[in-house]
């Protein structure tokens, strides 16, 4: 079990949308044998109970729930790590959602799923291929999705939409299990524009590097020019990091957030190595001189 694993369990203790086993071993244990490839829709398929918001580097639209009960109809039947236990689902094949918003999601572009409570889980659009990603918003009966055991006791809600891999075999950062997913970003890979891809920036360099490691570790909680996770506050305006804080703290912060403030809520990165914290700190010092204001 590495850090990276330890990190899941952290952001999963504190948030309600990444699945609590699903960290990097989880897909290795999978029970692979068992899980099924998605079959056809359930007779009598229900829309969903709210429309979905879709956004990507040149626009951004909102699929109604008819829109969405129009789509090729999958249903899948999948070992779900959020309830350890088999369960159905039926919706949507997420690449069909994607394409029916206009987004023309290219492979290497990154898909970010936003939670209700600000956690913004993410994979790859190869990876949504890969492991067939469903966003589901009924139970393989039709009716709504079923409820899912919460962490430290109870029951929640998952929808209005979850959004899971049907292929056996997905770790959590190939593929994760987001719930109560509410928008859908897609975010450009380096090299292409995009709210928070640094524009201009050579793409083997440390400013590019830095925005890989950003995609990787800290977009599920923070945003840049208003595109990321809402866990924690947009890094790049109105004020950009590098403006108010002194390096050497930021630094530290990155590191070892206790360290610097006590009671942080937020995950130390110092597994990342000293070489990726500079990375990540050039990209965000690049960001500084393109802020692009509040999101439309
Ligand atoms: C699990 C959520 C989470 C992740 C992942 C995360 N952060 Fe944070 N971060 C927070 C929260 C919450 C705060 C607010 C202050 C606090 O709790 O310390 C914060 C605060 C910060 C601050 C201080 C902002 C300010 O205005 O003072 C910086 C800088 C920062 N994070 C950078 C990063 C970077 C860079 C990464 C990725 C390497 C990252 N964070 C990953 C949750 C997260």
């Amino acid at each position: 079990m590495g850090r990276a694993l330890h990190l899941g369990w952290v952001v999963a203790a504190a948030l309600g949308c990444s699945a609590a086993s699903a960290g990097p071993d989880a897909g290795a244990a999978a029970d692979v044998a068992s899980s099924a490839a998605p079959d056809a829709a359930a007779p009598g398929s229900t829309a969903p109970s709210a429309a979905l918001e879709v956004r990507w580097p040149g626009g951004q639209t909102t699929l109604s729930p008819a829109q969405l009960a129009a789509l090729p109809a999958v249903r899948a039947t999948v070992d779900d790590p959020n309830r350890h236990a088999r369960a159905t689902y039926a919706g949507a094949p997420l690449i069909a959602v994607l394409k029916a918003a206009g987004a023309a999601p290219t492979a290497d572009a990154t898909v970010v799923f936003h939670c209700a409570d600000g956690y913004a889980a993410q994979t790859t659009v190869a990876q949504v291929e890969r492991f067939a990603g469903l966003l589901a918003w009924q139970g393989g009966d039709g009716g709504p999705l079923p409820a899912l055991p919460r962490h430290g006791g109870g029951t929640l809600d998952p929808g209005p939409f979850y959004a899971l891999p049907t292929e056996p075999g997905a770790t959590n950062a190939q593929h994760p299990w987001p719930y109560q997913v509410q928008r859908i970003e897609v975010v450009a890979p380096v090299g292409r524009a995009g709210r928070m891809a640094p524009p201009g920036a050579p793409a083997d360099g440390p400013v590019a590097r830095g925005y890989r490691v950003f995609r990787g570790n800290c977009l599920a909680c923070h945003a840049i020019n208003g595109q990321g996770g809402a866990v924690g506050p947009d890094l790049n305006q109105p004020l950009n990091v590098t403006e108010y804080w002194r390096p050497a703290p930021l630094r530290r912060l990155l590191a070892d957030p206790l360290s610097v403030r006590a009671g942080s809520k937020m995950p130390g990165f110092a597994h990342l190595g000293d070489a990726a914290l500079d990375d990540v700190l050039a990209y965000l010092a690049f960001m500084k001189d393109h802020k692009l204001g509040p999101t439309p």
